[in-house]
């Protein structure tokens, strides 16, 4: 999806994907992110995941391409948070949330500062095929061996259904992230949209650590 589609998106509240409350894989596991303090939500949108890793004692380090999600967020927590502004992020901050508000692909180390842990959820797998592998490498440059990230990844018959989200099978995930240690914590059938349409698919939480 183009950035202008995501923009109208958020702009007539088509956000079918929010959940309004912490992830169920989230919540089941993160106390595999425990002693990890810095956690990057790439594509963030306004998540209550951001909330939920925060309030764990994380500092959280969002990214999310559309400004109004990165208000909204703030807004829905009443939270009022300094705003800065550079040529490729409008930056806001308050307490252990930070979100950058612009394109992910223009983000670098500098920006991010040290990661210790990554949280993917409905990131990876709202971008196109010849995006996603451009995705995985940003993500593997931004962070040091070891690092932890949770991903929550999307398997139907692509066929089927026009993404995003789009379906990630295992081998690709595994592909993407080859050399890494990659497990599979949990799995449950696809909900949602998916389940609206009768088509069958797995959402699956997988643990990989960086290499
Ligand atoms: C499917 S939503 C998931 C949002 C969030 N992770 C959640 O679980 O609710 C994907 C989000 O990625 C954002 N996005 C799309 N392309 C992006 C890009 N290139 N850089 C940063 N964010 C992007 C969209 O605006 C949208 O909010």
């Amino acid at each position: 999806m183009e950035h202008d589609a995501w923009r109208q998106r958020w702009a007539e509240g088509r956000i079918g994907f929010h959940e309004g409350s912490p992830n169920a894989f989230l919540a089941q596991h993160v106390g595999l992110l425990a002693g990890r303090e810095r956690v990057l939500v790439p594509l963030c949108g306004k998540t209550e995941d951001l909330a939920f890793l925060a309030a764990r004692g994380h500092q959280v380090v969002g990214v999310e391409l559309v400004e109004d999600a990165v208000r909204a967020f703030f807004g829905d927590h009443a939270l009022a948070p300094d705003v800065t502004r550079d040529a490729a992020f409008v930056t806001y901050r308050h307490g252990p949330i930070t979100l950058h508000a612009g394109d992910v692909f223009d983000v670098s180390r500098d920006r991010t500062g040290a990661i210790d842990a990554i949280y993917d959820r409905a990131a990876l797998i709202a971008l196109p095929p010849e995006l996603r592998r451009r995705y995985a490498a940003l993500l593997r440059s931004l962070v040091a061996p070891g690092t932890l990230m949770l991903v929550v990844t999307l398997e139907y018959p692509q066929d089927q259904m026009a993404g995003p989200p789009f379906s990630v099978p295992e081998a690709e995930l595994r592909e993407l992230y080859r050399g890494c240690t990659i497990d599979l914590l949990d799995e449950r059938p696809a909900g949602g949209r998916l389940r609206e349409a009768g088509i069958d698919g797995a959402e699956r939480c997988f643990a990989i650590t960086m290499r």
